[in-house]
Formats: structure tokens, sequence, C-alpha cells
């Protein structure tokens, strides 16, 4: 059985018939064609997944797409406004902040989640509060850098 789930996404409004089984994550990538988010290990552990949903931060892998009916999502594709990159975006480009980049659109979706919610004063509450987004590359002082470079 389908049930129709209708989504803001990037500033659209989708609707879709999926079956309950089907997580915000697969939905995004293969009926969305939101492929910026990424699927890393499908269990809640890498943060490679993270997208906004209403402006919070959230492991698209662990939530059923049903549950999100009516949201507003934010992905990767959603953060720069035309041709200007989202000030992240920058940053991280200036810092260095990604090696193979498969990360990347989790640690930027996060890191906005992050600055909404307004919780971090210093590098180590970023390295803290953004510890559920692994970096392979291990590029994470850099990240941190980038995050902070936006904050101050
Ligand atoms: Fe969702 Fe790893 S793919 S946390």
């Amino acid at each position: 059985q389908q049930y129709p789930v209708r989504l803001r996404i990037n500033g659209q409004d989708r609707e879709f018939n999926v079956e309950s089984w089907v997580t915000l994550l697969d939905l995004l990538r293969e009926r969305a064609g939101m492929t910026g988010t990424k699927k890393g290990c499908d269990q809640g552990q890498c943060g490679a997944c993270t997208v906004l949903v209403d402006g919070k931060r959230i492991n698209s892998c662990l939530t059923l797409a049903v549950m999100q009916n009516g949201k507003e999502i934010t992905t990767v594709e959603g953060l720069a406004n035309g041709e200007d990159l989202h000030p992240l975006q920058q940053a991280f480009i200036e810092c260095d902040a990604f090696q193979c980049g498969y990360c990347t659109p989790g640690q930027l979706c996060s890191a906005v989640g992050l600055m909404n919610e307004g919780q971090a004063q210093s590098r180590d509450d970023v390295r803290e509060l953004m510890s559920g987004n692994i970096c392979r590359c291990g590029a994470y002082p850099q990240i941190a850098d980038a995050v902070i470079q936006v904050m101050d």
C-alpha cells in the first residue's frame, strides 16, 4: 500500500506516493532526484544523509518519509541561492574542508542546522555538536575552521 506524502523540497511543493517503509533519504535520492544527499551507513551512524526538516538537522535515513508529511525539507541542493553559494559552502572551499567530498552535503546541512540552533559558542562546541558527522578523510580541523569562519 502507498500513502500520499506532500513535502516542500528546496522551495518546491512536491507530492509522492510511497510505501510506509520508505525512508526520507530514499525518497529524496530515488524519487525526488536529490542525490546530493548521501547514503553512508543507512543506520544513523555517519551523518552523510543529514538534511534540514523545518530548519532542524536530521539523519534522513532514520526517519520515514510518511512521518515528514507537510514538512519543509532543505537538502544541499537548496543551500545556494542561484549562482551564489551559501556562505558555508564558500567557507568550505576557502578552508579546504573536504577531500573526497562524500560527507560534505551532510556536513553542510548539519552546520546550517547547528547555526540555526544557536548553541555553538566555540570551536570545541562545533566539534562536539557536529560529532555525528563522520569524515573518513579526517578533514575535521578544516570543517571546524569553515564553520567558525561563518559564525564569526
Ligand atoms: Fe544516515 Fe549514515 S546514512 S547516518
